[in-house]
């Protein structure tokens, strides 16, 4: 296989060179290398390390006692940033044999030899038989098959990638129901939509084996989603944790959303704002998308380490800590086609709504997304006057 060393963060490491001149995706390597994703790894090394610490302040161990799975290593690139770059033991997996030659490769060369392992299994298999504090599931597309034994293996975090976003917000409709026992709607919140589908069949998978979960922080960016999870044990920590499941009722009419907690519920079919037909989606997760005292601590560790995209990656966690906890967001150009009008600054939409009294914020998800819990009728008044 042919190889360069890269540097990213302040881990040097080897990777496959694509085919000369090629548009090759990185799957088409022998071994997995997306440089795109380094913005993933680096908000990844960031946020392990400020879970790590608030692991340390809670119990009585050593940060090399600490275990992380990457359980879809590839070059054992996101492991071995871990074990460097946050310090706790790292085990690299990957059941291909070239990825796993190549890890070998690259904890030799990193002379970490000590706090990391490789490993050569089916994630699923690793992830039944051994227990570890933080697993870490990067695979391609889907996560759904590896969610169970994830929430076998996970004792303290569970860090999911999914790159299937299409299924996920409801582009590829029947796929995302097949993977996530989920209806999806393809509207102008698909983004967050796919996380909140993602994150309901994560709590019911944790369920299952009587564990609840917290989410820490969760991104959408560019083509994937993230999630960091906290794990709680006991039944009655999951129970409560089912309680923020629930269905969204969409008006395709007026743009109306209702929320319905629950998992067997009465829904209206009629839009209570202008009795027209709604959509439904879910079951989904109606709970916080992440925990603002956790985006502080990954802003501080941002600010502290050496990353190659500290700056992209500290906006996308300032707008995740500033936006409120109301689920789906919209989408202010939407709304202003809708209503043939001409879009404001976001700010000042943003700032108007909160004159009016309302609560008000930005997303991370688009620059043209609103949170608020204004109505839709009271929004568009808003927006009418600011165009
Ligand atoms: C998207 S890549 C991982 C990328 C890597 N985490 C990174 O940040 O560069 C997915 C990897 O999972 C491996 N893989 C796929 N299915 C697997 C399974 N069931 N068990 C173990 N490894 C698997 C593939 O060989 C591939 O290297
Ligand atoms: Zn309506």
């Amino acid at each position: 296989m042919n190889c360069k060393t890269i540097v990213e963060g302040t881990t040097e490491l080897l990777v496959p060179i694509p085919p000369e001149g090629s548009n090759f995706p990185p799957s088409a390597a022998p071994v997995f290398y997306n440089p795109a994703m380094e913005l993933n790894r680096d908000i990844n090394v960031a946020a392990t390390a400020a879970f790590v610490k608030r692991l340390l302040a809670k119990r009585d161990m050593e940060k090399e006692d600490i275990r992380y799975l990457d359980a879809f290593s590839a070059s054992g690139i996101r492991g071995l940033r871990v074990a460097k770059e946050v310090g706790v033991h790292a085990t690299l997996n990957d059941w291909s044999p070239e990825a796993f030659e190549l890890i070998n490769k690259n904890i030799e060369l990193s002379g970490l030899s000590e706090k990391v392992c490789a490993s050569r299994k089916n994630a699923n298999v690793l992830l039944h038989e051994s227990k570890f504090n933080i697993v870490d599931i990067d695979p391609f597309g889907t996560p759904s098959p590896f969610l169970d034994a994830a929430s076998v293996s996970a004792l303290n975090l569970l860090s999911v990638t999914a790159t299937d976003t299409a299924p996920l917000c409801g582009a590829h409709l029947n796929s995302g129901i097949r993977k996530y026992a989920a209806v999806p709607l393809n509207r102008e919140f698909h983004s967050e939509m796919g996380l909140r589908i993602l994150l309901g069949a994560c709590a019911r998978e944790l369920a299952k084996h009587d564990k609840a979960m917290v989410p820490l922080l969760s991104h959408v960016t560019r083509h994937y989603v993230r999630s960091y999870l906290e794990i709680r044990n006991g039944a009655k920590q999951a129970d409560s944790t089912l309680k923020y499941m629930g269905f969204l009722s969409y008006c395709p009419h007026c743009g109306g959303r209702e929320m319905t907690r629950g998992l067997a519920v009465h829904i209206k079919p009629e839009c209570p704002f202008c009795g027209g037909l709604t959509e439904i989606a879910g079951p989904l997760w109606l709970g916080p998308l992440r925990e603002k005292e956790f985006c502080e601590e990954v802003l501080t560790e941002l600010e502290e380490k050496t990353l190659g995209t500290k700056e992209k990656a500290s906006k996308i966690i300032s707008f995740c800590r500033d936006e409120l906890d109301i689920p789906l967001f919209y989408d202010q150009h939407v709304i202003c086609k809708q209503l043939g009008v001409s879009a404001s600054g976001i700010d000042l939409l943003i700032a108007s709504l909160k004159i009016k009294g309302f609560k008000a914020s930005r997303t991370h998800f688009s620059g043209t997304s609103f949170k608020t819990d204004a109505s839709v009728a009271e929004i568009n008044e808003i927006i009418r006057v600011l165009g």
